[in-house]
């Protein structure tokens, strides 16, 4: 009895890190993670232009800095290997597929213009609107061609 329930534990924890270490290495989950993220950091600045939010420029400026980190950190080869439309959770267009050119010329775009906002981020609210507007004309247009639409 002992030995079995070792074994059971053995079995648990080792089952435990493979599985923890298949989801980090995912493409689907990581390029899953990042998108959430840049809506998260978007979610953290739109309020402020609509006066939901006061206006805090440091918030602004680290914003607008992770969205190009995630932006730059995305390499769409490793990200959006070939078959990966099929995924469970996936709302990756075949389109992506099938102009990998555009795509990668789309994700090109959101790179160049998160980089230069983080590098020169709004520092007064009449800017954000703008900036915002410059960074999110990227996600809308990408979405549109190449995100599945929500069931
Ligand atoms: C070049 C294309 C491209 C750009 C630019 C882009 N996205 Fe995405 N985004 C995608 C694709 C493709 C998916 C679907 C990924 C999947 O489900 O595998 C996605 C998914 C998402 C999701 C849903 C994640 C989930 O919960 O399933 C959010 C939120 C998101 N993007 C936010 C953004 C924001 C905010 C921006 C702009 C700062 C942005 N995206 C820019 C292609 C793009």
């Amino acid at each position: 009895m002992k030995f079995a329930l070792s074994i059971i534990a053995a079995t648990g924890l080792t089952l435990g890190v493979v599985t923890a270490v298949v989801a980090q290495d995912d493409p689907v989950e990581r390029r899953i993670a990042i998108m959430k993220d840049n809506g998260r950091q978007l979610g953290q600045i739109v309020p402020m232009t609509r006066g939901e939010k006061d206006f805090d420029a440091e918030v602004v400026a680290a914003a607008f800095q992770k969205l190009a980190d995630n932006a730059a950190s995305i390499d769409v080869d490793a990200l959006f290997p070939e078959g990966s439309d099929m995924h469970a959770e996936t709302k990756a267009a075949p389109a992506i597929w099938e102009k990998m050119d555009e795509f990668k010329a789309a994700m090109d775009k959101l790179k160049a213009d998160t980089a230069e906002v983080a590098a020169n981020p709004p520092t007064e609210l009449a800017a954000l609107g703008p900036a915002i507007g410059q960074v999110g004309q990227n996600c809308g247009s990408c979405h549109e061609n190449f995100r599945l639409e929500d069931n």
